[in-house]
């Protein structure tokens, strides 16, 4: 028999009140919208998506701190509703927000976690300095809180939310604002989690080659509903495809080849510039000497041929016309996705 899946939202749907505008609640659209997915024990999920997408609000009513308006979850085997102190007691979570208001030390923050879930003093010490070791917080752990820099803090917060080593651990954009390095210590800590614990991760971010990169299943949001969600190699594969571009000595070269490429691959071709053509296709690899040879058997000499592998970016174009960079919400251009100071107020623990 199959094991229960470790979350299980079902129809899970979120509606803020409406502001202070004509709108009424009713017509405002859902943050959330019929939220309804399963994750199995052990699994690593991204979430993405665009800013104001509903991420962050569909781990808020999976942890328990915001109520549903309308379905439910049950998470670690409890349901949200009814049995919240049980799924907390169960999970951990790192918010988007930072924390950033204690005046403890930063060792003392971590085993003041460790003593809240009930950890011995000696285990919640052990545990501490692993952490303060693998997320190299060293170099600050006997610094206040209110001291460190932005990235120091979200380090702290990660190291918090992993104290208790809980089955499964929500992250809410763990690495946004971290430097290079933090960010790939921080992935190790969360691969080895899964290896050493059996951990099941479900997190969010803005990094698509992180979610490329590291997680096994990857669950696209837009616009409150869930769009996509498979592996994010097969999501490349079906949804974008590789971009071959092809290149010749000649407009006319580009205008005999269109119709070649065309019903080879099935697809539609399109004109890069005069002289070259571009199409997206599956297996590119496999296509560029089929077509190269196509042509030149047809006396049309390819000058040059480039294929571009898809990008996660390119899969949410396929999926709604729009790149995740624009769809932001109207949100400023100017607000990187990978710029934590919108994020640094209050906090969510
Ligand atoms: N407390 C709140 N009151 C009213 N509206 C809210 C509240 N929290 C979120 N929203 C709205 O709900 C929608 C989803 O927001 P959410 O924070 O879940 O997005 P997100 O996907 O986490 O975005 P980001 O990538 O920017 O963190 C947005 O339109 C947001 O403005
Ligand atoms: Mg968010």
């Amino acid at each position: 028999m199959a094991m229960e899946p470790i979350i299980e939202a079902q129809a899970l749907t979120k509606r803020f009140p409406a502001k202070k505008q004509k709108t009424t609640a009713a017509q405002q659209p859902p943050a959330v919208a019929d939220l309804t997915f399963q994750v199995a024990r052990g699994e690593l999920v991204a979430f993405l998506g665009p800013n104001g997408a509903g991420k962050s609000t569909s781990l808020r009513m999976l942890t328990t701190l915001i109520p549903p308006t309308a379905g439910t979850a049950r998470v670690v085997g409890f349901d949200i509703l009814q049995r919240p102190a049980d799924v907390r007691a169960r999970i951990g979570y790192v918010g988007q927000l930072t924390s950033g208001s204690f005046s403890q030390r930063a060792r003392d923050e971590l085993l003041s976690q460790g003593a809240f879930y009930g950890m011995s003093k000696h285990a919640a010490r052990r545990r501490a300095d692993e952490l303060i070791d693998s997320l190299d917080l060293g170099s600050f752990a006997a610094r206040s809180v209110q001291q460190l820099s932005g990235g120091q803090k979200r380090r702290l917060d990660v190291a918090l939310g992993l104290m208790h080593a809980p089955p499964l651990l929500f992250l809410d954009e763990p690495s946004t604002g971290l430097d290079p390095q933090s960010r790939a210590n921080l992935w190790q800590h969360i691969l080895e989690l899964r290896r050493s614990h059996g951990t099941t991760v479900f997190l969010t971010t803005h990094y698509l080659e992180e979610a490329d990169r590291y997680a096994e299943r990857v669950m696209v949001m837009d616009r409150g509903r869930v769009i996509a969600d498979d592996t994010a190699a097969r999501l490349k594969a079906e949804l974008a495809g590789d971009v071959i571009s092809l290149g010749f000595d000649t407009p006319a070269d580009a205008d005999a080849a269109m119709p070649i490429v065309a019903a080879l691959t099935d697809r539609d071709v399109r004109r890069e510039d005069a002289a070259s053509v571009t199409v997206t296709v599956p297996d590119g690899d496999a296509l560029l000497p089929q077509a190269v040879r196509a042509l030149d058997a047809d006396g049309i000499r390819v000058q040059r041929a480039t294929g571009v592998p898809p990008t996660l970016d390119d899969v949410f174009l396929a999926l709604t016309g729009r790149t995740l960079r624009e769809a932001g919400e109207g949100e400023p251009a100017e607000e990187p996705a990978d710029d934590a100071s919108a994020e640094q107020t209050g906090a969510s623990r």
